[in-house]
Formats: C-alpha cells, structure tokens, sequence
C-alpha cells in the first residue's frame, strides 16, 4: 500500500478520443480543472477527448485530464480502453481555422514525452 493519491497520475492521452469501462470505481476526471469522481452503471461507459482533438478544432474542444485513485485497502480493478487515433499520416487541416497539421509530429512529440522511443524506431 502507498500514499500516493493517484495509482495513475493525472494526464490526457494525447488521442482524439479514449473509451474508458473500469471494472469498479476508482477514475477520476478533472472538467474545467476541478476533480470529479466518475460513477458508472454496468451498461455506462466514458468517452473522453485527448489534445489531438483540441489541436484538430484549434482549441475549442478542450482534452479531459484524469487520473485513477489510489484505493484506501487493495481492490482487484480493470479497465478496457480504447483509444480513437487518425491516420497521422493523412494531411487533415484543423476544423475551424483549416490550418494545415502535421499530426504525426504532434503526436510523436507527445508519446515521446513521456520517455518513449519515437513512432519510426
Ligand atoms: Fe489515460
């Protein structure tokens, strides 16, 4: 047992969209910076928008950092996500001002901020 507060730290995953089903309670989500605990029913899942989108509509739609809390005693707890990516080789220009985007850039940029090898290695 830690004293973290967060089993996973608050992020965005620098998608377009991720669908989130958790097999019990425990994400997080910060809407206009403030934190609010996600509570689903068995038939609910999440959807939540990632800074790809924000670059593509040149910042009208915000990406929704979350995080996962660390549980007071250890639970057993999975999650299925699915991440929506564009082709990011394809030339999409942004959807309001039709700036033209390198999106394999941004992208490669921001995966390898975390430490990761670039896309092409
Ligand atoms: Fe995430």
């Amino acid at each position: 047992m830690s004293d973290r507060e967060y089993l996973q730290d608050k992020h965005e995953d620098g998608h377009l969209i991720t669908f989130v089903k958790a097999s019990r309670d425990g994400l997080v989500i910060f809407p206009r910076g403030v934190r609010q605990e996600v509570r689903l029913a068995d038939d609910e899942m999440i959807v939540f928008t990632g800074s790809l989108l924000t670059t593509l509509s040149d910042g009208k739609i915000p990406y929704m950092e979350h995080a996962v809390l660390n549980p007071a005693v250890p639970v057993s707890r999975s999650s299925l996500v699915y991440f929506a990516i564009p082709d990011l080789h394809a030339p999409y220009p942004s959807f309001v001002e039709g700036q033209a985007l390198d999106l394999h850039r941004i992208a490669n940029d921001f995966h390898q901020s975390f430490g990761n090898k670039p896309f092409s290695e």
